[in-house]
């Protein structure tokens, strides 16, 4: 998640406090429902996982432990500059994949899709290296947000339009480690970006 406007890294305010929304318990589950369905749907097949730095990396860990048979998986990083809830919002690559995808069985893994201008440039980028198949997983759907056209394949929860931490998810960097998703709950005072409200 962006750094909300008034967070300072490194240091906690009392003021701030997190709501589970989402227990480990009940992801340790899910994860274990989609790791059976992405297998069904490829029997046999290796499965190469490409996860999103940082959020998506729980998940990746996860779901890789989950799966039955042969997988593989690599890392990419990019980041927005503009606002990403406006269409001109763009992604930028900041660090490629290790290997190519050519020929592969594809899964994107990403913590969370929001407004979707993230996973539309990967498609993009993607598909043009040639993947056998290219498929989409996301623990976290926000469809309220939506901006681009792209959906997942697999889609661990629908949520609401609520700033969600934990399981990979930050605030300023921070409550990545939680085991579970919570709602950050903000006391006065403090504010998040306009682009979540
Ligand atoms: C989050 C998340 C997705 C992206 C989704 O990453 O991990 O990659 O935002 O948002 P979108 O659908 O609006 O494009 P973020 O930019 O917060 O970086 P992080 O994973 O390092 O926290």
């Amino acid at each position: 998640m962006p750094a909300p406007k008034k967070a300072r890294p490194g240091t906690r305010t009392p003021r701030e406090r997190v709501r589970v929304l989402i227990t480990g318990a009940r992801i340790h589950k899910r994860i274990q429902a989609l790791a059976r369905e992405i297998r069904k749907d490829f029997p046999g097949e290796p499965l190469h996982l490409i996860s999103v730095l940082k959020g998506g990396v729980f998940f990746l860990t996860d779901l890789a432990r989950s799966i039955p048979g042969e997988v593989s998986f690599d890392f990419i990083a990019v980041s927005s500059y503009g606002q990403k809830t406006h269409s001109s919002g763009q992604v930028r690559l900041t660090r490629d994949l290790d290997s190519s995808i050519e020929g592969k069985t594809v899964i994107v893994v990403e913590d969370i899709l929001d407004t979707g201008m993230t996973l539309r440039y990967l498609l993009r980028l993607f598909q043009q290296r040639k993947p056998k198949h290219l498929r989409v997983a996301v623990l976290l759907d926000k469809p309220e947000r939506r901006i681009a056209a792209v959906r997942a394949d697999y889609v661990g929860f629908s949520i609401p339009n609520e700033f969600v931490v934990g399981y990979g998810l930050d605030y300023a960097e921070r409550y990545r480690n939680l085991p579970y998703v919570g709602i950050l709950v903000l006391g006065p005072g403090l504010k998040k970006k306009p682009a979540e409200d």
